[in-house]
């Protein structure tokens, strides 16, 4: 079932979206959808290469305009010269997805403090630098954002206190600008993906061991897809969530609210270099 299949096709015609991370996986697919129902959109990341592939065939694939620039989230300047990028080219911004993101597992003792800084200053600053910067456009033209956060800080997941700390920030800066920005006529709301098939996310993030284990303890019997993802961007994105702001929408299975144990506890704990040699491996 794709979104043409649920939505109206024109429901998002005319909208302008700025997606970060939008060059691949799961934001690649957040774009397509908007493409699909209307919307224009301006993809950035670090890699031109890899934004001019997928803005091509994403142009070929729905008829869309999409604008492929490069600019990294951690850089405040490289931000803002993208998007007056986008402006220049469509006069407005009316969706923001914050998407960019870094990740890897790694045990807390063996995690340098570069490596800690460099994934919150994507996922966190990022956030923060990208939202700023559209901000007085999305003012105008009363439009909406979109985090991506995850669900892995609900709980302590091991070997991901970078992007638990990161994430969890995403989530209260969701409410904060929710609350702050609601009286522009801003809406500030999050989706919280769990296992998505077929990402580099998922990939990383995987298991070791396997995962079978992991598919059989999740309550709808399936990783997620990026199709579901793409359905809960429309809504949040369409006039249907107009009274919807500060939420965050886990898009999951029913993954989190089941606690299962993804990783070997205690014997990886107790040999972090083993697991780390591991982890650092399997990328
Ligand atoms: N385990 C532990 N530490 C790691 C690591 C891993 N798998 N990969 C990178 N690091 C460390 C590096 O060693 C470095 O720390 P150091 O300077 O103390 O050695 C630090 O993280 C920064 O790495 P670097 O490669 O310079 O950063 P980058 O800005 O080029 O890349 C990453 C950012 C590390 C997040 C990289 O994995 C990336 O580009 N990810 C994007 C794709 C992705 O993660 N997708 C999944 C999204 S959920
Ligand atoms: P992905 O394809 O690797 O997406 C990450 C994107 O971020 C890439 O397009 C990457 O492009 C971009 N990026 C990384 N560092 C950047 C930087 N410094 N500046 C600008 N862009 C940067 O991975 P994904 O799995 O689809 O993840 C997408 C989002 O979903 C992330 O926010 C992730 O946390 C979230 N999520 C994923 C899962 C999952 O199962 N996959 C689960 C929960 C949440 P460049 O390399 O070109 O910069």
């Amino acid at each position: 079932m794709t979104t043409t299949d649920i939505f109206k096709t024109d429901i998002l015609k005319g909208k302008v979206a700025f997606v970060t991370g939008g060059g691949s996986g799961i934001c690649r697919g957040m774009t397509e959808a908007l493409l699909t129902h209307g919307a224009s959109a301006v993809i950035t990341s670090r890699s031109l290469e890899r934004l001019e592939k997928a803005a091509e065939e994403m142009r070929k694939a729905t008829g869309g305009e999409v604008l492929a620039v490069a600019a990294d989230v951690r850089k405040p300047d490289e931000v803002e010269k993208a998007v007056k990028k986008a402006i220049e080219k469509f006069g407005k911004i009316d969706i923001l997805i914050n998407g960019a993101a870094g990740n890897f597992l790694a045990p807390a003792e063996l995690l340098s403090y570069n490596a800690f800084r460099t994934v919150v200053e994507i996922d966190l600053l990022g956030t923060f630098n990208v939202s700023k910067a559209c901000f007085p456009y999305l003012k105008k033209s009363k439009g909406s954002i979109i985090n991506v956060s995850t669900t892995l800080h609900y709980t302590a997941t091991l070997f991901q206190v970078h992007v638990s700390a990161a994430k969890a920030g995403i989530d209260s800066m969701t409410r904060l600008f929710a609350v702050e920005w609601g009286p522009h006529g801003i809406r500030v709301n999050c989706l919280a993906p769990g296992p998505i098939a077929d990402t580099e996310g998922f990939s990383r993030l995987l298991p070791p061991g396997g995962s079978n284990e992991y598919l059989q303890a999740i309550p709808l019997q399936r990783f997620g897809k990026i199709k579901d993802i793409e359905h809960a961007t429309v809504f949040l994105a369409s006039e249907a969530a107009s009274y919807m702001t500060g939420h965050i929408m886990v898009v999951d299975g029913g993954e989190c609210l089941k606690k299962v144990a993804l990783l070997p506890y205690p014997a990886s704990v107790l040999n972090p270099k083993e697991i780390m040699d591991k982890l650092r491996a399997k990328l």
